[in-house]
């Protein structure tokens, strides 16, 4: 039996963090084995907001290390850049001509993203809640109102389109990704029900997120709220060193200690347990959670059994970078390969979908 198609990939806007590794990439490597594995750097994705052309690169060869390091094996897995795809952008187009931008501009990612460009972003307002008792009218007027210097890059508009291209050309049906991604799963199945009804086919399979039968996981960040991202400035990185690490944990947010036995557990405190159940240390984790419970808990000790755990874990990631990020060879052959496998399917999928579409040559 042929193995069901995987497929995730990540944008190449700055080094790896905890979010990225706990929401997405310690998947990536535990599915390698049973799936029919398909990962990749989002590079066109970072465009949308990180168009840098040196960091751009810089960052795209950092994430291919890091994916290595994380244990991704080119052998087992297509470990591509989405840029080494040429089919990718070509379905974008078409896919986009059944795609509507009403749609488009409800997705909370991008009244974000739009709002950040445009310098209004609300404070505490994350890709999640942005859509939130939000007013659709007054958000169009200020993105068609926008001067040309803070506009809204029509790529951000149809970020949703191109990952529904990402996914669908490869006729992936699992996805492994983090809880901020399920609106632009639910847009991607929403597109491909729309396509295979559209031109009366059954073309396109609907994707789902997997984490292994658990709930999407969301790492908070250490500030107390939100989520950890790279937008946010509250990540650890993967390659932040264990002096680094230790430093960041310790001034993460708490508060005033529990003032009577069994209250309910804060946010930042919540944040911080759920940090160490990301470690694997359920007994670790209990142990503080009675102790918050008969008011006894010290937050440095509870913070420096976090650092250490976290410490554990990256560090022999962070040293596997720096030695894969030195060899540029075995680099440059990873993703070679990746390519090639992943624009086989691609190529074939583009080519059908033309032919349904009625693109055809003479
Ligand atoms: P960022 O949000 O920092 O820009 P990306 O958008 O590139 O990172 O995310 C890549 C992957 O990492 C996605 O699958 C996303 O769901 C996951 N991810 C990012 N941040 C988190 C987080 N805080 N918790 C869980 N998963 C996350
Ligand atoms: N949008 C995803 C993120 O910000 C990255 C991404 C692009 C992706 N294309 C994808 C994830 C396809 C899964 C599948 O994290």
């Amino acid at each position: 039996m042929s193995k069901e198609i995987v497929l995730s990939g990540i944008r190449s806007t700055g080094n790896l963090h905890l979010g990225n590794y706990f929401g997405a990439l310690r998947n990536f490597v535990r599915m390698q084995d049973d799936y029919d594995c398909n990962f990749f750097i989002a590079d066109l994705h970072a465009l949308t907001t990180n168009p840098d052309p040196k960091q751009l690169h810089a960052n795209v060869k950092h994430i291919v290390a890091e994916y290595l390091a994380a244990g991704i094996d080119p052998e087992k897995s297509a470990l591509f850049i989405q840029s080494d795809v040429p089919e990718i952008p070509e379905l974008y187009l078409l896919l986009n001509m059944h795609v509507g931008i009403g749609e488009l501009m409800r997705t909370a990612s991008f009244k974000h993203k739009a709002r950040q460009a445009l310098g209004i972003a609300k404070p505490g307002e994350s890709e999640e809640t942005a859509t939130t008792g939000e007013d659709d009218e007054a958000f169009e007027k200020q993105i068609i109102g926008a001067e040309t210097n803070k506009r809204v890059n029509a790529g951000l508009l149809t970020y949703p389109t191109l990952m529904a291209v990402d996914i669908l050309i490869q006729k992936a049906t699992k996805v492994p990704v983090g809880k901020d991604q399920e609106q632009h799963l639910e847009l991607t199945r929403r597109f491909a029900r729309r396509f295979n009804s559209f031109y009366g086919v059954d073309f396109f399979p609907e994707p789902y997120n997997f984490n292994f039968g658990a709930a999407a996981v969301k790492v908070p960040g250490l500030d107390g709220s939100g989520k950890m991202g790279k937008s946010e400035g509250n990540c650890i990185y993967l390659v932040d060193d264990p002096k680094t690490l230790r430093k960041k944990v310790m001034r993460a947010v708490t508060d005033e200690g529990p003032k009577e036995p069994n209250q309910p557990v804060s946010q930042p405190i919540e944040n911080l347990l759920s940090l160490l159940a990301l470690c694997n240390k359920p007994e670790l984790e209990q142990q503080f959670r009675d102790a918050y419970a008969d008011c006894s808990i010290r937050y440095g000790d509870l913070k420096k059994a976090l650092a250490e755990e976290l410490v554990t874990i990256t560090t022999p990631i962070r040293d596997r970078i720096n030695d894969i990020l030195a060899d540029e060879d075995y680099l440059r052959r990873a993703v070679k390969m990746g390519a090639d496998k992943a624009r086989a399917r691609a190529s074939e999928t583009l080519k059908q979908a033309r032919e349904i579409m009625g693109i055809r040559r003479f």
